[in-house]
């Protein structure tokens, strides 16, 4: 059960990256991709995030403030800061940080993504 969820988590983030690849060669007019949605991002963030982190500042609560996280070079595990390892992170979890692998479907975390690029 759980194999398959993460199977299928991965195969809807291949999926979405596909679509984006795809979009961009076919059309050659650079038409938006379906990225994440900040506003519903914002939701989940507050509803799952929120407790352990602050998003208007960099001020440490359980884990550290994330405003501007996707602007810093690196991420806690010394990862440079890009979608996929900020997205790995979140499934991974670590140091006190659950994993949200099987707790948010790809979907969910494109759009937390999205939400946190906007910080
Ligand atoms: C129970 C508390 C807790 C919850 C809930 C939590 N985190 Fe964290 N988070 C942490 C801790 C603690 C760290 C620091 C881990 C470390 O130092 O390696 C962290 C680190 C991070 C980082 C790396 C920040 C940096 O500057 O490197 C990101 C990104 C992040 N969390 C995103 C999220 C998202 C998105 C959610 C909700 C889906 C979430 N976290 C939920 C505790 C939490």
């Amino acid at each position: 059960m759980k194999k398959s969820l993460i199977a299928i988590t991965c195969m809807g983030l291949m999926l979405s990256t596909g679509a984006l690849m795809g979009q961009d060669k076919g059309k050659g007019k650079g038409k938006a991709a379906p990225a994440g949605d900040a506003a519903k991002g914002k939701e989940l963030f507050e509803a799952n995030c929120g407790v352990c982190h602050n998003a208007d500042s960099e001020e440490r609560k359980m884990g550290p403030g994330l405003k501007g996280v996707s602007k810093h070079a690196k991420l806690a595990n010394d990862a440079p800061v890009n979608d996929a390892n900020i997205t790995k992170f979140v499934n991974e979890g670590g140091n006190g940080m659950p994993p949200f692998a099987d707790l948010l479907t790809g979907a969910e975390k494109a759009n937390i993504l999205a939400y946190l690029k906007s910080l």
